[in-house]
């Protein structure tokens, strides 16, 4: 029985959150230390175009035509089939696994939507290059988020840091050169918080005063591009006290949280060269960035203020 399998990792924003939905750049890269998994299992004893969707880590066993329309696996499925041009599949089984905590800000809904692109059209014999596969899983960020800046499916589908500026014809997409691979550990928050909402919240406080946010945003663009500089100079010292000014204009921009305020300043106290929340805020995850000398403390400061998770990774 043929079974097709693709995996995607979680992703971290490194800096430029929220001033991404306003064309301000960002920068993010791939956390491979979680992944979701997708798996395309032939079923020929199945009538033809019998499909079933199966994630186990939610509860979810159902045939594709049971689920609602705008059900982020009909969607996607629907992506890749409307891509590769065909109006009905084989009989088969879906099955999404993931272990990448949702609505944390780790990029949760795109990868497993990557996954599931990369899994499908290779199960159907047509492979789709990382910027196809980016472009499907936009549509289904675009279902499920309103008004998504793009930057989570690009970044997971590269893989690779990233610098990334929403445009209004081609978002510029610059995978970059990390001279000095550096750590960074992941705190969580233990909050789930969906994107949608804080960044809802965001527009409506832009809208109120369109003169103090874009100044923010534009405050937040010229961190970005420093820190693109140092990252590609291997000056990471700079690139602390950096995230330290992005966390404070997030703080201004309304989406931090004391949660993630508290787990900031512990890094800090543990020797942290900077902190700040990642993804949308007033919950999910924060970031440290660390030496190998302060990595351990830094992971025990923040389980003792309360991080319901660490993770180390080396962003490279
Ligand atoms: O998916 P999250 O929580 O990492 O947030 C994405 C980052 C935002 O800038 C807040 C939203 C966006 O679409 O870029």
């Amino acid at each position: 029985m043929p079974v097709i399998r693709a995996t995607a990792p979680g992703k971290i924003i490194l800096l430029g959150e929220h001033a991404v939905v306003y064309g301000q750049p960002a920068i993010a890269a791939p956390v491979t230390q979680v992944q979701a998994q997708a798996m395309i299992i032939a079923e020929p004893r199945l009538p033809v175009g019998r499909v079933r969707v199966q994630a186990p880590d939610i509860g979810l066993e159902s045939w594709l035509p049971d689920l609602p329309g705008n059900h982020p696996l009909a969607v996607v499925i629907d992506q890749v089939l409307n891509k590769i041009g065909i109006d009905h599949l084989p009989a088969l089984t879906v099955r999404v696994t993931s272990t990448i905590p949702v609505a944390s800000g780790l990029g949760s809904g795109a990868a497993v939507s990557i996954a599931v692109i990369r899994a499908l059209s290779d199960f159907l014999g047509r492979h789709l290059n990382d910027e196809e596969v980016s472009a499907l899983a936009y549509e289904v960020e675009k279902v499920h988020h309103g008004t998504p800046s793009g930057i989570d499916n690009t970044v997971i589908a590269f893989g690779r840091p990233i610098f990334f500026q929403r445009k209004p014809n081609v978002n510029r997409i610059e995978p970059f050169k990390v001279a000095k691979p550096f750590l960074i550990i992941i705190g969580d928050s233990g909050f789930e918080s969906p994107t949608a909402h804080t960044v809802g919240d965001v527009r409506v406080a832009w809208q109120s005063d369109p003169e103090r946010y874009e100044h923010l945003f534009a405050q937040v663009g010229a961190l970005v591009h420093s820190a693109r500089q140092a990252i590609e100079a291997g000056a990471m010292e700079m690139l602390g006290p950096w995230m330290d000014q992005n966390h404070a204009l997030l703080v201004e921009i309304g989406v931090s949280s004391p949660e993630l305020d508290r787990l900031v300043a512990s890094a800090h106290q543990a020797g942290a060269l900077g902190a700040k929340l990642s993804g949308g805020g007033r919950g999910g995850n924060m970031i440290a960035l660390v030496t190998a000398e302060t990595a351990e403390p830094v992971c025990q400061a923040l389980c003792q203020a309360g991080a319901k998770n660490t993770i180390l990774t080396t962003i490279q």
